[in-house]
């Protein structure tokens, strides 16, 4: 492919490995690495978060100063350049101590409130913290006069960035596209705090639900300042066009819908790829299958179940959100508990979830097993040494586990939403059900699970066919560069 003349900031709130939460994080670590070589310049611009320094593996430089004023008080914020790893990719970090640098990406009570002077609340720490980070992002384009030609904007997070361009005489020529990873995240924020920054919400659009609020929904805000706008996948792109998933914004996205399409998200095929992952013990392909049931025997040993090879194992890596239909999987739990069949599950999030998992292991230590933390290693433990993984989402925009499990041979079990019905073909390469119940779920277990003991050669051809697709970026890449070729 030629190169294209653009010059792309990405602007988001995560970046894997530096800061990672969820798969916004994977996207943007992995997205400008599959860009970089079709355009002419690239950089990534993140808040400065603690986590930042102990994962960056280039030297991290003090390359600005810039100023953000907030409550009529100068803020400084010192800017800091990496790389992202194993690329000539550069992320520019801001940091502030009261906004940017303390907790972790979505810690609000991280942030200081500049009223009371005392940790925001969680919400509302967020939203500080994400407009003044688009503050500070517009300082910095503006003062250094950097050149960028496109914007590629991510959820809601940095839609004060999108508005101060286009609100600028000098800059409103920078094309903006914005990528949708999540509409239930729509970031409604109070009035008051966009007049601690000086913002006229009088010159804002605010639907008529909000303004009863006093509340700005940033998503909004985001799309009225995107020239284009995409979704993480075809189907959600279609689906968000719905009050069912639009969060009310399905009205705005239907008059956008000439502007908006659906590309599916990639996985760094490279660093996932069970051959070559330094966190799991016994490296394998779809060469080698019976060194995956070395990791499926390690997995157990690790979890506390009995040794059994041949025992179906569930896996389970997710934030512990209700969007990821965590409910269907527990109201079926007393009767999955009573399967011959093994759990072990991961992740952190809503304290109602983390504590029914941890009563199920309390229950059944020597079938099902919850490791309630955010931890890298083990969750790659899981995909590498399950069977089959769960994926009931209520709702997906992408999703990347059932791609990731898919790589690593365990069969996912989706529901037909978003990226999952997009990525998953019925009985090829995983299992799908459609209505939200658990009693579709359980028929598409025993489904799944007659497979699995009766027709073992099926299976195996279910798991070769996952994990020798290919996953990785470059078709999407493509998709991408059109759609900046279109903005210019
Ligand atoms: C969000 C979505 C997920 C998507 C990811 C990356 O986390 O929930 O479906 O894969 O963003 O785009």
């Amino acid at each position: 492919m030629k190169k294209s003349p653009f010059n792309v900031l990405f602007v988001g709130s995560e970046l894997a490995p530096l800061a990672k939460a969820g798969g916004l994080g994977d996207v943007l670590g992995a997205l400008p690495k599959g860009i970089a070589p079709h355009v002419n310049k690239t950089w990534v611009a993140l808040p400065f978060y603690k986590s930042v320094t102990k994962n960056a593996t280039s030297k991290i430089e003090h390359i600005a100063n810039v100023q953000v004023r907030v409550n009529n008080k100068v803020e400084r914020v010192s800017v800091w350049r990496t790389y992202i790893p194993n690329s000539k990719i550069p992320v520019l970090l801001f940091k502030n101590n009261n906004y940017l640098s303390r907790g972790t990406a979505y810690q609000g009570t991280a942030v200081t409130n500049p009223i009371t002077k005392r940790p925001a609340t969680a919400h509302t720490g967020q939203r500080l913290r994400f407009l003044f980070f688009s503050h500070a992002v517009y300082q910095f384009i503006k003062q250094e006069k950097l050149p960028v030609t496109t914007l590629h904007a991510n959820d809601y997070h940095t839609a004060g960035l999108q508005y101060l361009l286009k609100q600028d005489s000098d800059l409103g020529h920078i094309k903006c596209l914005l990528t949708i990873h999540n509409m239930g995240v729509v970031g409604d924020t109070k009035i008051e705090l966009l007049k601690l920054f000086n913002w006229n919400a009088k010159s804002i659009s605010v639907s008529s639900e909000l303004r009863r609020k006093k509340g700005i929904r940033m998503l909004r805000v985001a799309i009225d300042n995107a020239n284009l706008i995409n979704t993480v996948s075809p189907t959600y792109a279609n689906e968000i066009l719905s009050k069912e998933f639009g969060s009310g914004l399905e009205n705005i996205i239907k008059a956008r819908k000439k502007d908006l399409s659906g590309i599916l998200n990639g996985i760094d095929m490279d660093k996932f790829n069970p051959l070559k992952d330094p966190h799991i013990k016994y490296k394998y392909s779809i060469a080698s299958l019976n060194k995956k049931k070395k990791n499926k025997l390690f997995l157990q040993k690790k979890s506390g179940l009995s040794l059994n090879p041949n025992i179906p194992l569930f896996g389970l890596v997710h934030r512990l959100t209700s969007q990821k239909g965590l409910e269907l999987i527990i109201e079926l739990l007393p009767k999955l508990l009573a399967l011959d069949a093994q759990f072990v599950f991961t992740g952190t999030g809503d304290p109602k979830y983390e504590k029914t998992f941890s009563d199920a292991a309390a229950i059944a230590p020597n079938k099902f097993f919850f490791h309630n933390k955010f931890d890298i290693p083990f969750s790659q433990q899981i995909y590498a040494g399950s069977d089959l993984f769960f994926m009931p989402s209520k709702y997906e925009p992408c999703g990347l586990s059932q791609i990731i499990a898919m790589r690593y041979g365990s069969v996912p079990i989706v529901r037909a939403t978003g990226g999952l019905k997009d990525t998953i073909d019925d009985g090829k390469n995983g299992f799908l059900f459609s209505s939200y119940s658990a009693s579709a779920l359980q028929r598409t277990i025993n489904r799944a699970l007659r497979i699995y003991h009766n027709q073992p050669k099926q299976w195996e051809k279910i798991m070769r066919s996952g994990m020798s697709a290919d996953f990785g970026w470059d078709s999407s890449v493509k998709k991408y560069i059109s759609l900046y070729n279109k903005l210019s």
